[in-house]
Parts: C-alpha cells; structure tokens; sequence
C-alpha cells in the first residue's frame, strides 16, 4: 500500500500552484522536486553539509501549505544524550496550540504521548495516567502515535517536519522507523534534513534506518546542490543590483565561497556593508581583501572585529544555546537585564550574529526570542573558547537554568546534566543526570535511560566520596538495571546493574529506591532461576523492612518470595507470600505514582496473576 490516497495527491497538487514564489532565489527547482516526492513517497528528506539551505527550503515550502497542516519540531544538540522525543514532542505541542481539538483526540487514543506533555492535563489526570504508565513498552507509544496520526489526518492532511535529525536521539529515530514501515500511512507526510558527513562520521543511528527505507523504497533523500553562478548571480541581484552588474565580482564570490548559500550570504552582506562604508567598488574590496577561505574562517574574521564585551555576551550565549533568553543570560554574565536586551537588540538589527527565533503556533510567547543567524556561527564561538573559560560559563549557565526552573521555566534535566558536566561540577551533573535517567524511563526510551547512566557512571569517580555520591550511584544503578531489562532482557547487564546498587545499599540503608532495587533484583533472579538468591534478596527485604516500616520493601519481600516459591512447587507457600503483598500494594498506591516509574512490570498485575496460579493449582478455582 505504497500509493497515496486520493486525497493528498490532490490537496497537494491544488496546493501546489500556490507555493509562495521564493522572494529569494532558492533553486525553485528544489519545490517541485519535494512535492512530487512527497506525493509519491509521502517521506522525504533533505541532505546536505551545514548552510546548504536545508531550513530555508522547507521554511518556504511550510509557508505556502494552505490547507495541510504542519507539525515541525527541531532536534537539539545535545553533547550527549538529548531528551526522547524531542523533535516529535515539539511538533506535537506546535499541533496542539494550532488545533484545539488535538488534546482530546490525545487522551482519547495515545494517553502515553499526552502524558509527555504536562501543560494539558491537570494534576489528577495526570497521576491517574502514570498510574496506567507502569509496565510500558516502548511497543505501545510507538502504536498510539500511529493510531493518533491516522485519526488526525482523517480530518486532515498533516506535514510532519523533523529538522536536523543528524542530532536526533535514539526514539525519534525508533518512531521514524515505526512510521515509515506502517502499511496504511493515510495522508501523513514527513520531511525531514540532516547533515550527510556528521551522520556518517558519528555512526547515528539514522545511517542504518536511511539504507534500510531506502532499499525498501519508503523515502526518497533529496542532496541539496551549491549555488550556481547563476544562482549567486541571482542572490546578488536580489540584495545589491550593482554589486550583481559586475560580473567578476560574481564570478569571483562563486568561486571562493563554491557557492555553498551560508557562506554566499555573509560574504556577499560583509562586503555590501564595507563598499557602503568606503565607497570602494565591490569586486576591487573582494580582489584585495583575503576572503577566507571557509565558512569557519570568515566567521573567525567577524569574531575578531567583535569589542570585548559583545564577545563575551555572544560566547556566553553561545554556551547557552542556539536560542536563548534575556534573563538567563544576564544572569550568567551577572550583568543588568536591561543592558544584556539593549545590546542584544542592536546585535538583532545588524542581523550578522543574531537574528529573531522563528515565531512558534500563533500568539503563543517566544520562550527564548534569540537566536543566533546559524548553528555555525555559535559553534565557532564556542570552539574558540579556553577551556576554563568554557567550563565556567557551562557552570554558570546551569546555575542560571537550575533558577530559572526554579520559578516554573521548562528546562530539561538532561540540559542541566549536559552544563554541569561540562562546567566540571560533577556532583551537580550526576544529580541531573539521575532526574534525567528517570525521566527517560517516564518517556519509555530505555535506550536513553542507559546512555545517560553510562556517561554518569564515567563521571562518578570525580565526585567527592560521600553519601550524596553513594545515594546517586544507587539511583543510577536501579534505573539502569530497569532500562537494561526492557532493552536487553533478563541478561547479565540488568543483573550486574542491580546488584552494584544492592551493594552499595549498606551504607545508605535508607535509600529511596531500595525498595524498588530488590524488588527489581529478587524479581531478575526469579526470571534467571536463580531461587537461593531470590530468597535471600526477599530475605535482605524484610530486614530492612522490620527497621523502618516501608511498603516498597514488603512488597518486594513478598512478591520475590512468592514468585519463588511458585518456581520451586511450594503453591501453598506462595500463595502465602503473594497474599501479604496486597495490603503492601494499596500503601504503595497511596504513595506518590511517580514512583511506579521503575517497575520492570507492572508489581499489582504481578502479584494478582502469580497468586491466579497458585489458588488454581490449590484448586481455589472460585478464588
Ligand atoms: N535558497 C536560498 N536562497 C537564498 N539564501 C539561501 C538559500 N539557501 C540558504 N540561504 C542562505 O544560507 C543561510 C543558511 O541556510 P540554512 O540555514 O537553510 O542551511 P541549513 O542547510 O539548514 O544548515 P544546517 O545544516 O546548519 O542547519 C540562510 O540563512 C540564507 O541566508
Ligand atoms: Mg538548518
């Protein structure tokens, strides 16, 4: 079922002849080509090094819609582990503000997904919705995506663009392979862009899945070219009619940018602005000024002509991100708010290193209004940094973002992870990268879940010994052990994970998640029929149980004995054992739902079917 319905062939052929006429000379030829494989393919993707014009194309080609709606999420960098879905929860916050019916159909048929955004529920749904979360594979978000995109786009076609995907984290890539494969794909389009060398160069993930669509002819890449001369010519023309006349000025501007648009772009406006300033002729200013040689360079060449406190303002942006607020950075630099606005917005009217992030939904208030002209002109700043320098503005950075969340901001703890270990604040890091760790597990990617507890497990040798390094390592310990039995079964990665963490429980015998640690432990035991250690993790549950009353514990105690006691043939035993963990079950459910959040299984399914057995071999059919 590969063709298309009707429908969309038609909305997009209307549609079509609409596309805005590009008011820049972006190679027209590049629309008709993502239309017609769209229509044919439904998914599609551009390629191509950084500054090609991938954003710029499918801005244009966003803007000229009409009548199908569009979704459009960016995947950050990261440096490491980003958070799961980011691009695909971006789009589907950006559909939510559009279409006010969205939420609804959400909770109507992919609660998981409504779940991930927090805005939309109150806080009893929400806890009545982790609740259902327990035992969730990753199976089941990826499904209700697709039963949410096939209603949605009964009413409507839908363009979903995922951008950048060459920083996108494991389940975005997961939920583009689900998609992609789905016989009935309705009228659902994705478009996406990626940087070809940094995919290949990094072994992403994406490489396999691009081979593996590709041979099965479900997506098309689209290679975007350089610009002709005639194109630079063209580009020229649009900016400085004279500058265009002079025909060995283009020529040579083709020739020393190779016509790569980013790089035509800021050279053709440095020497527009220099030529207005000295009344030199262009071609002349571009004969006998060294025009770098690369995009880096010329950036270099703007960033040495910065005055010492525009540069530290832009590096610590930098630091920040590709979009940034006022009130963060002023934070960071410790300067007034006012002050950071005022040189911000002259920056924004010289429109070279900043320009205004791109306007999300309609009226909805830009969260960080800045941003810079491109992703290369903040990478430069950043590699051109010290080392100390760049550690303590990460540092700052993140100390700014802790307040900032402090009063409610959306910062993601994988984002605060990434400052802090960068800024070499190792403690703080493995604070974050904990909350992050669990926060994976919230979003069903245990495949993140272990990215992030390997990179803080790397880390902890430089944290001070102590207590709170102790607790975090056990915290760590239970997450990994639950995300490498989702992802790798009962095997010697989730057995090894739990018992560092039940190790390390004497000395913080009053952990918050031990009860979930044996629990996890005794339960991996059972599944390796290793019973004699079963028994004696129930055992080591109840001990600390009879210490201090907690509810986790005697469930663990209680659900491993039993399901042990159901492996070696002791029904009447088991039944015992499973019966005591009911009342333990109700004191767990009065506790925070957050917690449930690390069972490997659903512990109340568990229990209650374990205990079917037993009652049926006892011949309680009845009970
Ligand atoms: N077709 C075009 N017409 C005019 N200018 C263009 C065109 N394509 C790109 N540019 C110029 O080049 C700049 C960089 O393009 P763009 O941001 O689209 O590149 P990109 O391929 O998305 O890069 P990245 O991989 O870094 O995201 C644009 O801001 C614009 O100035
Ligand atoms: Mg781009």
């Amino acid at each position: 079922n590969r063709f298309p319905s009707q429908e969309i062939q038609q909305v997009i052929r209307e549609h079509g002849g609409s596309f805005k006429p590009p008011c820049e000379p972006v190679h027209p030829s590049n629309f008709g080509r993502i239309k017609d494989q769209l229509i044919e393919k439904h998914a599609l993707v551009l390629v191509g090094p950084p500054g090609t014009g991938k954003t710029t194309l499918i801005d244009r080609f966003v803007s000229g819609l009409g009548e199908i709606a569009c979704a459009r999420g960016h995947c950050v960098q990261h440096y490491g582990s980003g958070e799961p879905y980011h691009p695909v929860l971006e789009a589907l916050a950006e559909l939510c503000r559009a279409d006010t019916e969205v939420p609804a159909l959400l909770r109507a048929v992919a609660p998981t997904w409504l779940l991930q955004l927090p805005w939309l529920s109150t806080v009893e749904q929400r806890e009545a919705l982790l609740r259902e979360l327990v035992g969730v594979n990753l199976e089941r978000m990826l499904r209700e995506m697709g039963e949410f995109l096939d209603r949605y786009t009964e009413r409507r076609p839908l363009l979903l663009v995922t951008e950048d995907l060459h920083w996108g984290d494991r389940a975005t890539i997961q939920l583009i392979d689900y998609l992609a494969r789905r016989r009935n794909r309705g009228s659902l389009m994705w478009l996406s862009s990626f940087r070809l060398a940094e995919v290949v160069a990094s072994d992403h993930p994406l490489n396999a899945l691009r081979h593996e669509l590709h041979l099965h002819g479900l997506c098309e890449e689209i290679v975007l070219d350089s610009f002709s001369e005639a194109e630079v010519a063209a580009y020229v023309a649009e900016r400085s009619p004279s500058m265009a006349s002079d025909e060995s000025f283009v020529r040579a501007l083709h020739e020393r940018t190779e016509g790569v648009p980013l790089f035509v772009a800021s050279v053709t406006s440095d020497v527009a602005a220099r030529s207005a300033q000295d009344g030199i002729a262009s071609a002349a200013l571009l004969a006998n000024s060294p025009v770098p040689e690369n995009l880096c360079a010329i950036i270099d060449h703007y960033l040495a002509k910065l005055a010492d406190e525009r540069r530290l303002l832009l590096s610590a942006a930098a630091v920040y991100g590709l979009q940034f607020r006022i009130d963060t950075l002023a934070h960071v630099l410790e300067r007034d708010a006012l002050w950071v606005a005022d040189v911000c917005d002259q920056l924004l009217r010289e429109q070279l290193w900043l320009v205004a992030s791109r306007a999300r939904g309609q009226g909805a208030p830009l969260e960080r209004p800045y941003s810079f002209r491109h992703a290369l002109f903040r990478q430069v700043l950043y590699d051109r940094l010290a080392p100390s320098a760049r550690a303590e503005l990460h540092r700052k950075v993140g100390a700014a973002l802790e307040q900032e969340r402090g009063m409610g901001g959306a910062v993601a703890a994988s984002e605060l992870a990434m400052h802090f270990d960068r800024g070499r604040a190792p403690l703080a890091a493995l604070r974050y990268y904990a909350e992050a760790a669990q926060a994976a597990l919230l979003h069903v990617s245990p495949a993140e879940c272990m990215s992030l507890t390997d990179r803080a497990f790397s880390l902890l040798g430089q944290a001070p010994l102590g207590v709170e390094r102790t607790s975090l390592e056990i915290e760590l310990a239970t997450l990994r052990g639950v995300s490498a039995f989702h992802l790798l079964g009962a095997g010697d990665e989730a057995r090894s994970a739990y018992q560092r963490g039940s190790s390390l429980l004497a000395d913080v015998p009053r952990h918050a998640m031990r009860g979930l640690l044996l629990h996890g432990l005794g339960f991996l035991h059972n599944l390796r029929a290793e019973y004699a250690e079963a028994l004696a993790t129930a055992h080591r549950a109840d001990a600390l149980a009879s210490e201090a009353g907690d509810a986790f514990l005697t469930l663990a105690a209680c659900t491993v004995r039993g399901h042990a006691y159901m492996h070696l043939g002791r029904p009447h035993a088991a039944r015992e054992s499973l019966e005591h963990a009911l009342p333990a079950m109700e004191s767990v459910h009065a506790a925070s739902q957050q917690t449930f959040i690390g069972f490997i299984a659903d512990p109340e399914v568990t229990v209650l079917a374990m205990l079917g057995f037993q009652l049926a071999h006892l011949g309680l059919i009845g009970e």
